[in-house]
């Protein structure tokens, strides 16, 4: 996709961090923006910034784990703007888990939902209206380097995040058989300066008593965060790939060679 000029982006995740970027650069390029967040607060704060920069954009208040939030969602896209040319799918949520077992299932449900069926409603619901547009058209699913090398101590984001990488690559093959007019890319972040690591914000109070062990591990990634890459250069690094229908997104220095450890250990018979 080359020409961006009043096309219709749909952003998930639009209240903050890297979808709150990616509507201020949608919007940069002359884009519709349909901004998308379950936080109301942090969604109007998006659609005003956008709005006193000159743009045009409606905030719509989704949680994507719910397939009728994103069923609405896509109405009203339809309703503001009469179509959707790029659906980005970037909320996500960190969750409090330490290890598979001592994770609750409350916090596999919530991280699951959100990130995984989140992205598995909006491509249910946007890619057979895109289809019947026969316009082009362009969808980037949010994964993480998390769901391409092993070793995360945050376990159902980690099991959520491979699942996006395996749904992406599913969506392209689907897609390019179609041989229809919509493109697709994953993106695979490293440490990006965001509001992640208090996503637990949301989290249910009975899990505000978390185990020592991870209020230091939690401590650690904070400040690796902090010291993390922009949303900003992640949405130009997104908006490169899309100009060259580049699908994998990988967006730091070392990710390719951390990619590449992972499967040599494969490829060679070596443990992770
Ligand atoms: N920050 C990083 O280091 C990093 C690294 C790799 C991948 N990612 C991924 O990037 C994406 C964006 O995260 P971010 O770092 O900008 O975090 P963030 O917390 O700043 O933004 C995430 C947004 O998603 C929204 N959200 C949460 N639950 C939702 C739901 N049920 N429905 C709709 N919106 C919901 C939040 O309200 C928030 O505005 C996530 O998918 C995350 O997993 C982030």
């Amino acid at each position: 996709m080359q020409e961006f000029k009043d096309k219709v982006a749909v952003i998930t995740g639009a209240g903050s961090g890297i979808g709150r970027a990616l509507a201020a650069r949608c919007a940069h390029e002359g884009m519709r923006v349909v901004a998308a967040d379950v936080n109301e607060h942090d969604l109007n704060g998006t659609v005003q910034a956008l709005r006193d920069a000159g743009g045009d954009a409606v905030a719509v208040r989704t949680d994507v784990s719910k397939l009728a939030d994103v069923e609405a969602l896509a109405q009203q896209t339809l309703d503001a703007y009469g179509a959707a040319h790029v659906l980005m799918n970037v909320a996500g949520v960190l969750g409090m888990g330490t290890t598979i077992w001592e994770t609750p299932l409350a916090d596999w449900e919530w991280v699951l939902g959100v990130n995984l069926w989140g992205t598995i409603h909006t491509i249910r619901v946007f890619v057979p209206l895109m289809l019947a547009q026969d316009t082009e058209c362009y969808i980037v699913n949010t994964a993480s380097m998390v769901g391409l090398v092993s070793d995360n101590p945050f376990a159902p984001y980690q099991v959520s995040k491979y699942a996006v990488v395996g749904l992406a690559e599913n969506l392209y093959h689907s897609l390019a058989r179609q041989d229809g007019k919509i493109r697709t890319s994953v993106l695979c972040p490293g440490l990006v300066n965001t509001q992640i690591m208090d996503a637990e914000r949301y989290a249910r109070a009975e899990q505000q008593d978390a185990p020592l062990e991870r209020e230091a591990i939690m401590r650690n990634m904070r400040q690796a965060a902090a010291s993390g890459m922009s949303p900003e250069e992640v949405a130009e690094l997104v908006f490169r790939a899309i100009r060259r229908e580049q699908f994998y997104i990988l967006t730091h220095a070392d990710s390719a060679a951390r990619v590449q450890r992972r499967m040599e250990n494969i490829i060679h018979g070596r443990n992770p």
